[in-house]
């Protein structure tokens, strides 16, 4: 008698991960894409745009194709939020605005941790993949693009406001009565180092993957070495601004000699 192998346990997983799903509790099939979640989330399309599983090149390429996926959704959604803001900003509602910038700073971090998952990629395991991407570029990604783009406006609006207020932004700093604005503007820039962070963590990532030299050029032959250069590049300039401004303005006198006492001396009003 022909003696057939049996399918592993780990196959015997891989076949019923496949689907459909009987669900005990609901008493209904999951997975056929025909309960109101499946058809509200899109669930059918949305988990059919990975390769299957044998068409991978590796099986770390669902990986690298989810988590790359998931941070075109994220940017997506970056951009939508801040240009949301802008509108809030250009009407005046303050307290609107900081609550959708708290929220896209959470969104910025969210970018950054979820990168960390692709650090697990080691070298060998890219190099395979790698080959199956053609010439693409980062610059390519369309949420990359959209952020960008949403930032310049988010900068725009912010100036109209000040504009409004009759405020120079350094004055956020020095003058009284504008603790909204300044509020605001540090938010602002909670967002931009964490974008900045985002971009640190992808060159820490790139460097892992395929190094960084100037003998190791991206697919579309840019050298991987342009990278820190642009990811200091700042989404509002004018906010660090203030920052060298204000140094240029310090002075040293007023303050204390290191070890010095500060008790005030004796007969001195407290
Ligand atoms: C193993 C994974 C990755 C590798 C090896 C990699 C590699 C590179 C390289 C070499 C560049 C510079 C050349 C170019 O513009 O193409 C680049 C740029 C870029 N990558 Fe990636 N990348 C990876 C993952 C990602 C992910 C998950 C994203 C998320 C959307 C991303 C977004 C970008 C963006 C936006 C740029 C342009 C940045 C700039 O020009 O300052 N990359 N990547």
């Amino acid at each position: 008698m022909e003696d057939i192998a049996e399918p592993s346990h780990v196959e015997l997983l891989r076949r019923q991960l496949r689907g459909p799903w009987h669900n005990m509790l609901l008493d209904k099939w999951v997975g056929r894409g025909e309960l109101d979640y499946e058809k509200y989330v899109r669930t059918p399309e949305l988990l059919a745009l990975q390769t299957p599983p044998e068409q991978r090149v590796s099986p770390d390429e669902l990986m690298f194709q989810a988590v790359h996926q998931s941070q075109e959704l994220w940017l997506k959604l970056l951009a939508h939020e801040c240009v949301e803001t802008v509108g809030e900003l250009d009407q005046d509602q303050l307290w609107e605005a900081s609550a959708r910038l708290e929220r896209v700073n959470r969104m910025a971090r969210t970018l950054t941790s979820q990168l960390g998952v692709l650090e697990t990629l080691t070298p060998e395991t890219y190099q395979i993949i790698r080959r199956s991407l053609g010439s693409g570029s980062g610059q390519e990604s369309p949420g990359y693009n959209a952020v960008g783009l949403a930032a310049q406006g988010l900068e725009e609006a912010l100036t109209r406001l000040l504009w409004r207020r009759g405020v120079e932004p350094a004055v956020l700093y020095s003058r009284p009565g504008l603790a909204d604005l300044k509020r605001l503007c540090e938010q602002l820039l909670d967002y931009d180092e964490s974008y900045q962070l985002w971009l640190y963590t992808h060159y820490q990532l790139v460097r892992r993957t395929i190094g960084v030299d100037a003998s190791v050029k991206a697919l579309d032959g840019i050298p991987t070495r342009v990278l820190p250069g642009r990811m200091m590049k700042p989404l509002f300039p004018v906010l660090w601004a203030v920052r060298v401004e204000m140094t240029a303005h310090w002075r040293r006198e007023g303050g204390h000699a290191p070890g010095e006492s500060r008790a005030p001396a004796k007969g001195e009003a407290s």
